[in-house]
This record gives C-alpha cells, structure tokens and sequence, in this order.
C-alpha cells in the first residue's frame, strides 16, 4: 500500500494499551466465577492515526490495506473502528490507523482487547475528544465478541486498569492490593491460543457432563478466592501450591495441551513455586510463579534454553513499596 506518498502529516494522533495476564480464574470467568487478572505493561500496542486522502486504511502487521478489505480475522477491530467513527461523527474516510504491537497475538496476553483500546484512543485523541472509561470497555466489547465468542470481559477491564483486578460478571470489579513482592515469569510456548475455539471447547463439555464440569468450574472458583487471600497476605507458597491446583482442574475441562503441559513441568522442575497455562489456553503462555528476583531471571534463562518462544520475568508488588 502506498499510503507514505498520500499522506498528510498535519494531523497525527496517538493511542496506547498494555498487555494482560490472568493469574487465576481463567474460562471459570466465563461461567459465572471471579478471576485474577493483572496489567502487563512490559509489552503493548501503539496505534497512530494520520490523516490522508482515501479511504480508510489499516497499516498493522496482521495486515496493509483498506479497512473494507481487511480480512474476517479483523472483523471485530473493523466493528470497533466504525463504530468508534459513528460516535465521534467522523467521516468514514481519509484516515490511515498504524498499528505498532509487542504483544504477540493469539497467546493468551489480550493482544485483540489491547489493539481495539488502542484505536478507539487515537480516534478519541484525533477528534480531541474525552473518552470515559464506560466508552472505551464498550468499543473494546465489539471487537471482543468477534474475537471470542461470549467473552466475560475480563480482558478490556485489565488493559484499562493499572491495578490487579478482581472480576466476576455482573458485579462491579474490585481491585486488589498485594502485599509483599510476587516474582512471576511469563513464557510463550509459541504455539497459537485460539481463545473462541477454547471456550467452546468448555460449553460442549458442560453439554455432555454438566455436574462434573460446573464441579471444576467452582473448584477454580474456590481457588481464585483463596489465591487472593494469598496475594493480600503476601503467601507465596500457597499461591504457588493453589497455581498448580487451578492447572489440574484446567486440565481437566480440555484447555492445555502438551505444549503447555511441558513448559509446565519444566517450570515446576526448575523450582517455580507453582505454574499454570494464562488466558484461553490451547497453545499460548504458562505464568511461574518464582521463589525470588534471583530465581525469576534464573528461571526465565532456563525456559528460554528449553525452547519457549518468548519469556517475561516480571514483579507484582503493593504499590506503596
Ligand atoms: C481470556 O483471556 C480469558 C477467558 O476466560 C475468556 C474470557 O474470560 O472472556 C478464557
């Protein structure tokens, strides 16, 4: 596309948006239960909006061309978009919207929720527009619904938080203060997430054996409670144990795969005090959760030897430390 010779720099806008990762609760969300989700600004998407004459054009890695054209894959950023134009009343053309990720899509790390968000801020900083934090989730939820199925919401909340959060639906979210410093480490089996296929995957098993599956559902349930008491008493062994707890019951309604299952093991091997999947699963990201700082980079360097894609250590502590 040679969008560089039709540009016409004289007005540019700039959105932003970190990552997320779910510590616990993952598809229990989706049926009624609370989840842990924390922001992730180690890694996150930058879109840049330019005024040109035409049409208007998408410049992202996934995709170059006219937003008309995208492919299905963006139907939901294409839902975002228009929308996001019908409510600031601009006109559906001359517009070219860049999108800058280091988030790599389809693991698990809200690399769809981060994009929509970033966009819908550009658009509100083009027009010079104030948006509300109720305007961004619900733009966001447009493309979330194409990207996911019946998405719980959990992932706009987090990427607009700067805090840990506690979500369960149809409540209003809290925020959760740990206490203490919780070393974690993040690492990218490299194999592609498919979050809708994974939470249908849990709505077929519930079809065909409802007691059991609503009985590890609670079982998550149980455990998202107790790992925030974990997190507010800074316990680390027993957020370690109730990680690994919360991997078995993911195990068991069909949403890790071996790729998961090895980083895993390895992790747990290596020392981490406790290791799941994060986010829809099926391919995608473990977290560890390491003894201490040292540990973590210890660890990171001994998952990136073992073949994962991509690994972040990172630190959770209270805010007043
Ligand atoms: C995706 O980050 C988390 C899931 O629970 C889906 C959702 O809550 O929408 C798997």
């Amino acid at each position: 596309m040679s969008v560089e010779k039709i540009t016409i720099p004289e007005k540019i806008a700039t959105g932003v948006a970190h990552s997320k990762l779910i510590l616990v609760g993952e598809h229990a969300v989706v049926h009624g239960q609370p989840a842990i989700a924390i922001p992730f600004p180690l890694i996150g998407v930058e879109s840049i909006v330019e005024r040109v004459i035409g049409s208007v054009y998408l410049d992202s890695s996934l995709y170059q061309g006219p937003v008309e054209s995208a492919p299905k894959s963006l139907a939901g950023i294409v839902n975002t978009i228009k929308q996001t134009l019908k409510i600031l009343k601009i006109p559906y053309r001359d517009l070219l919207i860049r999108i800058k990720s280091s988030i790599p899509p389809g693991k698990g790390l809200g690399s769809s929720a981060s994009v929509a968000i970033a966009i819908v801020k550009s658009l509100f900083m083009y027009s010079n527009e104030q948006y509300t934090k109720e305007q961004l989730l619900q733009l966001a939820n447009i493309s979330e619904k194409f990207a996911h199925g019946a998405p719980s919401g959990i992932d706009p909340l987090t990427i607009t938080s700067h805090s840990p959060i506690w979500y369960k639906k149809e409540e209003p979210i809290d925020y959760i203060a740990p206490s203490g410093e919780f070393y974690f480490v993040v690492a990218d089996t490299g194999r592609m997430a498919d979050t809708k296929s994974a939470v249908s995957t849990v709505k077929d098993l519930i079809k065909q054996t409802p007691q059991k599956v609503y009985g590890k559902i609670e079982r998550i349930g149980d455990i998202t409670y107790q790992a925030r008491e974990a997190l507010e008493k800074s316990s680390k062994q027993l957020l370690g144990y109730l990680l690994n707890e919360a991997q078995k019951e993911l195990e068991a309604i069909g949403v890790s795969d071996s790729s998961l299952n090895k980083l895993i093991h390895f992790a747990r091997e290596e020392g981490a005090l406790g290791a799941k999947l994060t986010g829809g699963g099926n391919g995608g990201c473990i977290i560890a959760l390491a003894q201490n700082e040292i540990h973590s980079k210890q660890l990171s360097e001994k998952l990136k030897n073992f073949g994962a894609q991509a690994v972040w250590p990172f630190v959770l502590k209270s805010e007043t430390e």
